[in-house]
């Protein structure tokens, strides 16, 4: 992961280059780097360990003039955070300079035999390596930059996003791809280059999405060049995207994350449209109609994905069960990847992700092609990697997710998948029409009970002030809000650095009840549905041992009311779709502690919005 930017055209590239970092800055912040060539012809790094506002301050006194560019900015795999480590790379003349986002996996191997023959290196990371490996082939057979890189990535295992100047090429900018994202952005006699379409958006709407093997050369006064390791010219379609400015802005809102739980009604809103019919009391997905042979003739649903995705999985699950009657199993893409699975012809694997571009999901579902399994992406970027490697999907449209921690994407899923069940349910009759049209008109109704709860944002500020110097908290949820506890959870890790614990109410007893003491909030979703009485039980035993209590009820509860620390009402729904309102509560809780905490909340520590490596 890290974000990379680049710019060739007739403008000064630093403030284009800086404002696309910023931008990308979600993707990776350990550190930030310039690489530009000026009019003299000279190639200038300037980097430095930190955000992107290090970088401008650390440029105020320097020469950042040149209308050719390469930007990076990083979220260390190898090497500690640093400037040293800090992207772009030089070679060794410095004829050359690099950035790249990814892991070069026999990067100690080619070190090793660089080293012997004479290279020295001054960084830790794995992109030095490439770099100079370019350099070194170049030299030693005396061929051009883009034979060389054509070289040097025969040689390269690992995933990769790298562009590349050469002082010597003023003019040219050579980027390529393998498993890690890159688009080419053509503006008026000039190209963009970005790790997603966020710092070309303003300039143009035509770019191209490169494929893995694409390698791009870039060139002032010339078209778009593209061809692969062997040197084969590839023709890219070029593709209009419809990303406005507002979409990728704060908007007034203090911290993306806020402005993004608060879009949620608009978001779900548009995943629906033209999706749930409610002249029609009917859910239509393209997906499903193109492929209801393949859907239909599954025996078995292979849910895969990562944190936040991986939880609407599990909501996913229980909604395709429940309502189609197939069997449907969700994985962590990370651990189906590594272990042999058992895949077969007629499973349908459904891969969720954000971003489109989470390393473990992608592999994962390449996996399972290579098993002939038929594969569903339920993403939100489009054009990245996963849908483009899936044999059909839904995208969930709820718009760019800029803050780290996922919010609207993780309701924009869930509203897919219940969508997805419904529909398959229908065909396979496994549903009566009864219920369908009960959780039809529900689902409608949900946009507008997400900004009824989402007046309670003061009001969860101020009770979040109570628990902001927590050590620990627990979530407790049961049926379909048990993955909602586990979600409460992450978020409250992710961003004040709280540890919490997600669990199933009832297993509580069989473990963690055991953390429980007056100082340990305890966060229990407890809607009016089947489980009420369990539920109650739980909370009960949480008393007993004297937690606090904070319950997430159903509007007008009295009984917890009487019995929980704090409570919050939310609206009432049907419980599958309890999920959709539950969460959001639990998002400003996490929000406000970690504001109150002080902490970067858009991007935590150590974390990074795209997990494009292992
Ligand atoms: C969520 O808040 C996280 N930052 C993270 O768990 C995320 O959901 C995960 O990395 C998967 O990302 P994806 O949906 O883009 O594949
Ligand atoms: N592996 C490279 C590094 O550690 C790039 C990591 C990234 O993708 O940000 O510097």
């Amino acid at each position: 992961m890290c974000g990379i930017v680049g710019y060739i055209g007739n403008k000064e590239a630093f403030p284009i280059l800086i404002k696309g970092l910023r931008r990308l800055e979600y993707r990776g912040y350990d550190s930030a780097g310039v690489a530009l060539i000026n009019d003299n012809g000279d190639l200038n790094v300037f980097k430095t360990k930190g955000k992107v506002d290090n970088l401008v301050e650390y440029c105020s006194d320097k020469n950042v003039t040149g209308n050719i560019g390469i930007a990076h900015t990083r979220w260390a795999t190898h090497g500690e955070p640093s400037s040293l480590n800090a992207h772009p790379h030089y070679s060794q003349s410095k004829n050359l300079a690099i950035i790249h986002n990814g892991i070069i996996e026999n990067y100690s191997q080619l070190r090793s035999r660089l080293q012997a023959k004479g290279i020295s290196f001054v960084s830790d990371t794995d992109t030095e390596v490439l770099v100079q490996l370019i350099e070194f082939i170049q030299e030693e057979k005396n061929i051009d930059l883009l034979t060389a890189v054509q070289l040097a990535l025969n040689e390269v295992i690992g995933a990769y996003a790298i562009a590349i100047l050469d002082h010597r090429n003023p003019d040219t900018i050579i980027a390529a791809r393998n498993q890690s994202p890159l688009v080419v952005g053509i503006g008026d006699d000039e190209y963009f280059l970005g790790s997603d379409a966020s710092p070309i958006v303003e300039y143009t709407d035509k770019v191209v999405y490169l494929e893995d093997g694409n390698i791009a050369v870039i060139k002032r006064h010339d078209d778009l060049k593209v061809v692969n390791i062997q040197n084969r010219k590839l023709y890219p379609e070029i593709q209009t995207i419809d990303i406005n400015l507002g979409q990728i802005e704060k908007g007034g809102y203090p911290h993306f994350m806020l402005k993004e739980i608060f879009e949620q009604p608009d978001c779900i809103t548009n995943c629906m449209r033209g999706r749930v019919n409610i002249d029609t009391d009917n859910v239509v997905l393209s997906a499903v109609i193109d492929y209801k042979k393949q859907l239909l003739q599954a025996k078995r649903f292979v849910i895969v994905a990562c944190g936040t995705s991986w939880h609407a999985g599990l909501i996913g699950k229980q909604m395709i069960e429940s309502f189609c009657r197939i069997p449907v199993e969700v994985e962590y893409a990370s651990e189906f990847r590594y272990r042999n699975p058992v895949i077969c012809k007629d499973d349908v694997v459904i891969a969720i992700s954000q971003s489109g571009e989470t390393a473990d999901t992608l592999a994962a579902v390449k996996l399972a092609k290579r098993h002939g399994a038929f594969i569903y992406g339920i993403c939100n970027a489009i054009g990245s990697s996963i849908p483009r490697a899936t044999d059909t999907g839904s995208y969930i449209h709820v718009g760019p997710e800029i803050g780290v921690a996922s919010t609207k994407a993780f309701t924009g899923q869930v509203s897919v998948l219940t969508m997805l069940a419904l529909a398959l349910a229908k065909e396979r009759g496994t549903i009566s029409s009864a219920d369908y049209l009960k959780i039809v008109e529900e689902l409608h109704q949900i946009p507008n009970k997400m900004k009824e709860l989402l007046k309670l944002n003061k009001r969860i500020a101020d009770l979040s002030r109570t628990f902001t110097y927590a050590r620990d908290f627990l979530f407790l949820g049961r049926g379909y809000n048990y993955p909602v506890a586990l979600e409460g959870a992450l978020k409250l890790k992710e961003i004040s650095y709280i540890h919490a614990e997600g669990y199933p109410a009832a297993e509580m007893k069989h473990g963690p009840i055991a953390l429980i003491d007056s100082d340990m909030p305890v966060v229990v979703i407890a809607t009016h549905n089947a489980m009420y009485d369990k539920v109650l039980s739980n909370i009960q035993e949480v008393k007993a041992r004297k937690g606090k209590v904070i319950a997430i009820v159903s509007k007008g509860d009295e009984t917890i009311s009487r019995i929980a620390d704090e409570v919050i009402e939310m609206p009432a729904t049907i419980e599958c779709l309890e999920p959709l309102l539950a969460t959001i509560p639990l998002q400003l809780l996490a929000y406000h502690i970690a504001v109150c905490r002080g902490k970067d909340v858009d991007q935590p520590r150590n974390l990074a919005k795209s997990v494009t490596v292992e």
